[in-house]
């Protein structure tokens, strides 16, 4: 039976009971609309920990664009019902208010690594995730968080956030959930429409075209250019960025010398994909 609680204090009850015992608790952080990538990071967590918190908490902080946050899907009884399934222990699913009190006045801010691609085009979104992720490993008191490979660059920041402030938690990074046409699961893909859903493995497949042709000594340039016009051509709109980063500090690479990661974000219809893969 998934126990919920609301508030912090409750949680911090809860766990400093399991903690005085020796238990191991791992946490998941979501937003809710739970899909199988985030149940492939619960059963991560159950194989990993004694006990499993599952966070539920469409973070308003980390919403550049305010019809994004209003349009998010909220799904929490059918996510209840999933978590049970996985015999998940808490779902921890407070109100703004528990979050962000009256006279809330910290913000977290990951420099370096937070300013680029994601960074750069939703301004004030990983201050808004570090911020939130702070209070999180806070609340829930976890030694183990799982996080999805799907948002490579958060997942950055979160072990630079870690790592700079000696949080003592360790930041399992979990790989990417594809559905069987190779789009990577994602709780926006529930707004495309039936012709762009057709459409949208296109973005995936110009991203392995890309590695493969990298990977056989392409140019990097020429390869992105071409994959760019793959998806352009499958139907999408804005490309907003297709590139090839160094895979931990997200900095631009010239060569293969170190460990890369091919990182994309486009717009289908009024949904913005992105995805990443290794190269
Ligand atoms: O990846 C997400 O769903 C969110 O960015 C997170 C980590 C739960 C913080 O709100």
């Amino acid at each position: 039976m998934t126990q919920v609680i609301r508030t912090a204090a409750e949680l911090q009850e809860k766990v400093a009971g399991w903690k005085r015992s020796g238990i191991l608790v791992g946490v998941v952080p979501t937003m809710g609309a739970l899909h199988d990538g985030h149940l492939s990071l619960a059963r991560a967590a159950r194989a990993q920990s004694d006990r499993v918190i599952v966070t539920i908490f469409v973070n308003p902080k980390q919403f550049n664009n305010p019809e994004d946050l209003t349009k998010y899907p909220r799904t929490e009884a059918q996510d209840l019902a999933l978590l049970e399934a996985e015999g998940v222990d808490v779902l921890f699913a407070p109100q703004p208010e528990e979050v962000y009190p009256e006279g809330f006045a910290t913000t977290v801010s990951v420099a370096g690594v937070s300013e680029m691609l994601e960074g750069a085009k939703r301004p004030g979104h990983f201050d808004g995730v570090a911020t939130v992720v702070s209070k999180l490993f806070g609340m829930t008191q976890a030694g183990r968080a799982f996080f999805g490979e799907k948002d490579w660059q958060q997942v950055q920041v979160v072990q630079r956030l870690v790592r700079d402030l000696n949080i003592p938690i360790k930041i399992i990074p979990c790989p990417t959930i594809r559905e069987a046409d190779g789009l990577a699961m994602s709780s926006r893909n529930v707004r495309l429409t039936a012709q762009d859903r057709s459409r949208a493995p296109a973005l995936p497949n110009a991203m392995q075209h890309a590695a493969q042709s990298i990977r056989s000594g392409v140019p990097i340039a020429q390869a992105l250019e071409e994959a760019t016009a793959m998806i352009v051509a499958a139907g999408f709109g804005e490309v907003e960025y297709l590139e090839l980063r160094d895979a931990e500090t997200l900095r631009e690479v010239s060569d293969l010398s170190r460990p890369v990661r091919l990182l994309a974000a486009a717009w289908l219809g009024d949904v913005r994909l992105i995805d990443n893969i290794d190269v």
